[in-house]
This record gives C-alpha cells, sequence and structure tokens, in this order.
C-alpha cells in the first residue's frame, strides 16, 4: 500500500532560463511558475514531490540512481541531454523505477537532431509539444502507471480521493 506517492520531478540543462529563454519556442512560462502548478496537483492529489533542476549531466545521473528506494517515480524533462545522453538513459533503465519523459516543445517538429530521444525507449511515455502543461499530463500519466502496476491498485486510489 502506499498512501503518499513520492514523485521525482527534474528539469534537465537550460529549464531554469525557462521565460527568458526563446519565448517563440518555450512561450514566457518560468520554471516556477511550472513548479507551482505541479505543486498544487500534488496538494490535490496526495502526492509529495521533490523538485530539482541541473544543468549538470553527472548530477542528473546521481539524482536518478539515488531516487531508488525513495520515490516511486520520476517525472524528467532531460532537455538536451534527451538527444545525447547515454549515462542518462542507462540512469534511467537502472533506476527500476516508471520514468515519464516530457518536453515543453514539439521535439518531432523542430531540427532533425531533435528527434531522437535516447530516454524514450526506458521511459514509460513521452509527452512532448503541449508546452508547461506537458509537465501536467505527465504527471498524471506516471501517476496512473504507478497505480496501475502497483498490487494495491484500489487501495492505494481509494486512499487518495479520500484524502482530497
Ligand atoms: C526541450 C526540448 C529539447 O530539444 C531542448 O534541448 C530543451 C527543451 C523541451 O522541453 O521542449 O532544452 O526538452
Amino acid at each position: 500500500m502506499h498512501p503518499r506517492l513520492k514523485i521525482l520531478v527534474i528539469h534537465g540543462p537550460n529549464l531554469n532560463l525557462l521565460g527568458l529563454r526563446e519565448p517563440e519556442v518555450y512561450g514566457s512560462v518560468t520554471q516556477d511558475a511550472i513548479d507551482q502548478t505541479l505543486q498544487r496537483i500534488a496538494d490535490e492529489e496526495n502526492l509529495q514531490l521533490k523538485i530539482l533542476q541541473s544543468n549538470s549531466e553527472g548530477d542528473l545521473v546521481d539524482a536518478i540512481q539515488a531516487a531508488r528506494g525513495r520515490f516511486d517515480g520520476i517525472l524528467i524533462n532531460p532537455a538536451a541531454y534527451t538527444h545525447t545522453s547515454i549515462a542518462l538513459r542507462d540512469a534511467v533503465g537502472a533506476v527500476g523505477l516508471p520514468v515519464v519523459e516530457v518536453h515543453l516543445s514539439n521535439i518531432y517538429k523542430r531540427e532533425e537532431f531533435r528527434h531522437h530521444s535516447y530516454i524514450a525507449p526506458v521511459a514509460v511515455g513521452q509527452v512532448s509539444g503541449f508546452g508547461a502543461y506537458s509537465y501536467v499530463l505527465g504527471l498524471y500519466g506516471l501517476v496512473q502507471e504507478i497505480d496501475r502496476t502497483a498490487s494495491c491498485v484500489t487501495t492505494s486510489q481509494a486512499k487518495r480521493r479520500k484524502k482530497k
């Protein structure tokens, strides 16, 4: 039984610059605003969130590794490392937790080098192209996946709903 799911939210490189960075691609939303939205949903859904951002590939690998046994799932925007990092992919593959990959922009509508994700084959699924709402869809998808795979699915869902 898991009365309160623990979710690790990871923002990859340059996402700390959201709001300033290429607004024609990423919109004017800031990382802070995304985090506040996710926290509001977490409060409603009885989830515990830890949110981190790093520009460093090694720090992201360390955070994913450290999530084993401490979190029930990971929501990640790997940003540019999506397209380059076998290390991040191996960490996701090794951690043994459900991972959902999100992107603000539709990576398949952009430059060809963004069409390939090293993370997608080891993720539960990917949400791409809905702006900040990609994170919201990704969070709900991740929670649904955790509930679906948990042996105590009915109990955990019922418990969270009761607490709302
Ligand atoms: C991104 C897409 C990536 O290609 C890019 O490198 C990013 C942001 C997105 O959220 O749309 O930094 O992950």
